[in-house]
């Protein structure tokens, strides 16, 4: 017999027929005469409760289905007697598939701490909270590629293994096959790349961007969704060292379609996971965080409030906050600083735009004050910065002194310029980090938590 998903059966699996489930025993309960078995196999929150007639099972059988154990039940689907299920399963066959040993699986009847669970990140995904995330992490990711391509807008893959640095602030891991400890030295004695692997140093891409501008001058409207790689040594709970990131690139789009497409595309997610995330979204609500699916839905209902950088600053200095790093125009502004404006000031998200040139990236679009940049930070309460974008710099000369401002080097980037030698065109796009929108749309706190295998810095085990 095939067996049957238990949120299937739990949905619409009709009683007084007989049916097949397989999945990971969470908890089993009962007495001298009766088994009663709850069963999950993540195709949803809820567990199925087996009943077992412990006069018709062979006693040892009973005693091998513990907690975590894997098995496989026959029996006949019937009303619930019990309260909170529709339906449960009469057994009549039960098969242990796998023992899980009550003495060494780490996972135990009663609720762990999310911390210890991160030293257990490997058997994690068979707990409730787990399993929760990871099914929201799969709807956002398969809403990412709907909303875009029900936009005309194209997948585009961008290479992990990449000779530039995107986003042009250095925080690369290198990608070698040398022997860094004896490696081959150029007559100047400096590490001689031209006999590596490629032939050149190389690094894990910080951003598919620059790809991206290709794919949009050529495309119109792509969009990149992959892991991105960053070396910061930044131990927070909004900073991972491998994160996924989604970057749209749009050609024909100055800086207010691309606010317009980022506030429709931030809140088309966060519908799409209220229309069909319920379950998931109120155990975490009711677990960890009970504003949770009250903020989202007033998250889709408003309108972002858009702002220029030297109005936040403004409002930020006549707060009278102390916050741990002042603020002054032309400084980076810190989480506290984001979350301030969003949680506090306006209660809504914000779009911050056109910020000092000196702290954004040379992509950027100059703006004629010679001072800003068309940039833009989307703002979330909780979160703090959720996308980056701008409109980019579209004019040869302007972008190629800027890079030599910079020091940057041509050499990586004279392919990236033939974007704008040939063809030029208006262009924008923005990078949304996946895992900062799962933190709000799980209302999970650390970003540990909403992807199963966390980097972070001296963290690669699972
Ligand atoms: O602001 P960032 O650095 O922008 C870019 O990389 C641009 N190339 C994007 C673009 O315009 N195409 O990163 C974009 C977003 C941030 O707003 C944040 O959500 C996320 O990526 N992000 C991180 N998420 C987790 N861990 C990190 N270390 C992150 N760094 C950035
Ligand atoms: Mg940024």
């Amino acid at each position: 017999m095939k067996r049957t998903m238990v949120a299937e059966l739990l949905r619409s699996g009709r009683v007084d027929t007989e049916v097949v489930v397989k999945g990971w025993v969470r908890t089993k309960r009962g007495n001298k005469n009766v088994a009663f078995i709850a069963l999950n196999d993540g195709s949803t929150i809820n567990n199925i409760q087996i009943v077992a007639d412990v006069a018709a099972f062979d006693g040892e059988l009973l005693k091998r289905i513990t907690t975590g154990a894997c098995i496989c039940a026959r029996g006949l689907l019937v009303e619930s007697a019990g309260s909170g299920q529709r339906v449960e399963i009469q057994a009549r066959e039960l098969e242990v598939y796998g023992e899980a040993d009550p003495e060494t699986y780490p996972l135990q009847k009663k609720g762990h701490t999310l911390e210890f669970l991160r030293e257990i990140a490997h058997l994690r995904p068979r707990t409730n909270t787990f399993g929760a995330v990871l099914r929201i992490r799969h709807a956002m990711a398969f809403a990412i590629h709907k909303f875009f391509n029900d936009k005309g807008f194209y997948y585009l893959h961008t290479p992990i293994i990449t000779a530039s640095d995107a986003e042009g602030a250095g925080a690369m891991f290198q990608v070698t096959t040398l022997d860094l400890k004896n490696p081959p030295r150029t007559e100047e004695g400096r590490i001689d790349y031209s006999q590596d692997f490629f032939g050149r140093s190389t690094n894990l891409t910080v951003s598919g961007q620059l790809e991206g501008e290709l794919g949009a001058t050529a495309l119109s409207q792509i969009y990149t969704f992959g892991p991105t790689f960053r070396a910061e040594n930044s131990n927070t709970p909004r900073h991972l060292a491998e994160f996924w990131m989604i970057e749209p690139e749009m050609a024909f789009y100055e800086l207010e379609d691309n606010m317009d497409l980022a506030e429709e595309f931030l809140k088309y997610l966060i519908r799409y996971a209220l229309d069909n995330c319920m379950e998931d979204l109120e155990f975490l609500n009711k677990m960890y965080d009970d504003g949770l699916v009250e903020r989202l839905r007033s998250v889709v209902a408003e309108e972002f409030v858009r702002l220029d950088y030297t109005e936040g600053v403004e409002i930020l200095k006549a707060s009278g906050e102390k916050f741990e790093f002042p603020v002054e125009w032309g400084c980076d502004l810190q989480s506290e600083h984001e979350r301030y404006l969003v949680e506090r000031h306006f209660r809504k998200p914000v779009i911050l735009i056109n910020y000092p040139k000196e702290i954004k990236a040379f992509y950027m679009k100059q703006n004629d004050d010679g001072k800003t940049v068309r940039a833009m930070d989307v703002l979330f309460p909780k979160i703090g910065e959720i996308i980056g974008g701008s409109e980019r710099e579209a004019d040869y000369g302007k972008l190629d002194a800027r890079i030599r401002e910079l020091g940057m080097s041509m050499d990586t980037l004279w392919w990236y310029m033939d974007t704008r030698r040939f063809g030029s065109a208006p262009h924008s796009g923005f990078g949304l980090g996946f895992e900062r929108l799962l933190l709000f749309v799980t209302g999970m706190a650390n970003i540990r938590d909403v992807i199963p295998f966390p980097r972070t810095p001296k963290n690669a085990e699972f």
